[in-house]
């Protein structure tokens, strides 16, 4: 086999640091080489110039791109400090999706000559062959913090350009493109087999990458999920063209009930007839490869987008009254695993079409057999139904803090499985890439049959700057370097909470639910409660899922993205005993009563009627009760009218403070247990701006 083919990526957990090193350096020089034998399928440097899709960058870019992102991860990574070509790593850095904020009107771009940029990828290539030399490594291997990692991701990138450039030449006109030897296309072709729908059964599934895999991950493959997989029926085959041809000759295209309205839209607009790369001439069709033409090979995988593929299935399920869609994530990730118990840094030899292990292009669809199905990894990437989404537990990269995070959108479906160019991370059976639903890639689909609705995961990030700071101020850390205002809550009402094991609380204000869940650690149930569902939101979430995650500002346009566990903070185990509802502490229904403890943060300056809140809180409380009020007395004239106020204002002549209205307005029903307290609570802005309040604890039990 060709040197530059079949390699596989790397154990980054060798215990032999010298090994590594090279192994490193070879599959670096064998990733740059192959990047380059790609582009050798054009024919003159002015093909570099051509825009092959409207929505791409022309492919000079790709050409610099894939050696400006070593430079530019680097030095993000403070691995490196000089860059080699500011501007050139500017120009090369972005417009790789379709993404709203890339900047695509070539106008503003001024691409250098191919000779230039060429000389400047050997540049790269020699600091990053340099830097390979000079890393200290140890028996540990590469880890995720490892200043290695930074060069490894380099090499993973471009071995995704590698598959997404091979697709954009594919979109070039023939005549600016040549075949080579080395991108051999396979030579079999002929009639289809017969598809059929076989069964798969359930069972339980994790998805995500496990955290000793010795393998490069991406920053969406990190955190795990598990499904319980209802049985199901999958295509023995992957959907042929032969098969596609059916659902085209049945007016598929030109029938708007097949089509999803996104779907429809991208139709209407593409005014497409066929899938993009088959061409019809005269009767007869041809099939558009990377660098050649040839007779529609009608035993070889279809390759659509997902709005295709999701009519076909649509279309399908008319003509057969079943159940037929594309798989889920799970779902295909079930049948993968039914079959396959290997991975391509494990194989002799792929078991499928994949990692350049056999042609350069497609091969029929009954070629590569796993039990009784057919391609269940290479050949074509196979379009699922799921959208892209986190794993709870995903984290982000410091160095590539935008790699998934602007597909979480709902907008972006999984592809899985890989195609024959797919190497590296890519080849992997954790590896996850999504693309927008009228995309094309080599992929196409294999159909099933199931009536289970397919889950859909849309637990955003919060991004509203009202609720962020208390998301912050509840599960973050204490800017001040000090306890948490929430340890500093419960570690006053100690002693107090001593007395109350195993009764019954409530708790007024709990904003983001972190004082609810701590007061679940004494007491045998704990109702929380805010006026503000966006911020109760996320006391639910962080009960039912176990996590939240929200965006906060750093600095300007700067943000990072958050994600906490309440297994972070030993408090999964209490969760059962918590529940949370949305109401207003000024006029709380009947059924909220029968409490031993009260605890209400910030609730009397967050009250429309502080006094019928102070005025009414005993009947909630059981004889000899406990009720605590942390309280800043911040009005605010938004919520509390200033005739409302319990103080802050002058009362026959004198200045009448809060704490003085509640000592008179309590006095009746409570007694004042010990002096008040002081506490800091901070509220986080930005990353260095935070507002502090000065907040007072009193503690009173109600008179028997
Ligand atoms: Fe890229």
């Amino acid at each position: 086999m060709d040197d530059m083919k079949g390699i596989k990526t790397l154990n980054l957990k060798l215990t032999e640091p010298e090994k590594l090193r090279e192994q490193v350096r070879y599959y670096f020089h064998q990733t740059y080489s192959i990047d380059e034998k790609l582009y050798d399928s054009l024919i003159n440097d002015e093909t570099f110039y051509l825009r092959a899709d409207p929505l791409r960058h022309p492919l000079v870019f790709y050409l610099g791109h894939t050696a400006a992102f070593y430079i530019n991860k680097l030095i993000i990574g403070k691995v490196i400090e000089e860059r080699i070509n500011p501007s050139y790593e500017s120009m090369f850095a972005i417009g790789v999706d379709e993404m709203s904020w890339d900047d695509l009107n070539e106008a503003n771009y001024d691409w250098p000559s191919i000779p230039n940029v060429k000389r400047y990828r050997d540049l790269v290539r020699e600091r990053v062959d340099r830097l390979i030399s000079e890393l200290p490594l140890d028996e540990n291997g590469i880890g995720w913090n490892s200043p290695w990692w930074g060069v490894i991701m380099g090499i993973e990138h471009q071995r995704i350009h590698l598959e997404t450039s091979s697709v954009l030449i594919r979109q070039l006109p023939l005549e600016k493109v040549r075949p080579l030897d080395f991108w051999n296309v396979c030579p079999k072709a002929g009639a289809a087999p017969q598809n059929e729908l076989l069964p798969v059964a359930g069972g339980k599934i994790r998805l995500g990458r496990d955290d000793n895999s010795p393998w490069y991950g991406w920053d969406n493959e990190y955190g795990s999920i598990s499904f319980d997989v209802k049985q199901f029926e999958a295509s023995k085959y992957l959907v042929s063209n032969a098969e596609f041809l059916e659902f085209i000759e049945d007016g598929g295209y030109t029938q708007e009930r097949f089509w999803t309205p996104e779907g429809w839209s991208w139709l209407s607009f593409q005014k497409a007839l066929m899938p993009r790369f088959w061409r019809k001439e005269g009767q007869n069709y041809k099939l558009r490869l990377m660098t050649t033409e040839i007779e529609m090979p009608w035993n070889w995988p279809v390759e659509c987008n997902y709005l295709e593929a999701k009519a076909f299935c649509n279309w399908k399920a008319a003509q057969t009254s079943l159940p037929i869609r594309l798989p889920s994530e799970e779902e295909w990730m079930r049948l993968r695993d039914s079959h396959i118990n290997t991975d391509q840094p494990l194989w002799d030899v792929a078991p499928g079409n994949i990692n350049l292990e056999f042609w350069a292009s497609s091969c029929p669809v009954d070629h590569f057999g796993f039990g009784d199905f057919y391609d269940l990894i290479g050949n074509v990437w196979q379009w699922t139904e799921t959208p892209i989404y986190p794993f709870p537990g995903f984290k982000i990269h410091p160095i590539y803090d935008d790699f998934s995070v602007p597909t979480f959108d709902g907008r972006h479906n999984l592809i899985k499985g890989g195609s024959w160019i797919s190497t590296g991370n890519e080849a992997l059976r954790d590896s996850r890439y999504a693309f927008r639903r009228h995309f094309y890639q080599h992929a196409g689909f294999r159909y099933i049959s199931s009536p289970e609705p397919v889950t859909l995961h849309d637990e955003p990030y919060e991004t509203d700057p009202t609720i962020i700071p208390w998301c912050d101020a509840n599960w973050g850390d204490n800017p001040l370097g000090d306890k948490h205002f929430s340890q500093q809550v419960m570690e006053t009402l100690q002693t107090t909470l001593k007395k109350l094991q195993g009764k019954k609380a409530l708790h007024l204000g709990c904003k983001t639910g972190r004082l609810s869940f701590e007061l679940a650690r004494t007491f045998a149930h704990v109702t929380g409660i805010d006026f503000t569902t966006r911020l109760i939101r996320q006391a639910i979430q962080m009960h039912e899922k176990g996590f939240i995650r929200y965006i906060r500002v750093e600095e300007g346009e700067i943000v990072s993205h958050v994600e906490k566990h309440l297994k972070d903070f030993a408090l999964q185990d209490v969760a059962d005993k918590v529940e949370f509802w949305q109401a207003d502490v000024s006029n709380l229904i009947a059924k909220f009563t029968g409490y031993d403890f009260i605890l209400a943060v910030n609730a009397i300056e967050e009250a429309i009627k502080p006094r019928r809140f102070l005025e009414e809180i005993h009947t909630r409380l059981n004889s000899g009760g406990i009720l605590v009020l942390v309280d800043g007395y911040a009005w605010n004239p938004d919520i509390t009218r200033a005739e409302d106020r319990l103080g802050g204002f002058r009362k026959d002549g004198e200045p009448y403070g809060s704490f003085e209205a509640l000592n008179d307005i309590l006095d009746k029903e409570f007694e004042l247990l010990e002096e008040p307290r002081e506490l800091w609570q901070t509220l986080r802005q930005q990353q260095r701006l935070h507002s502090l309040k000065k907040v007072q604890l009193t503690i009173w039990r109600k008179k028997a």
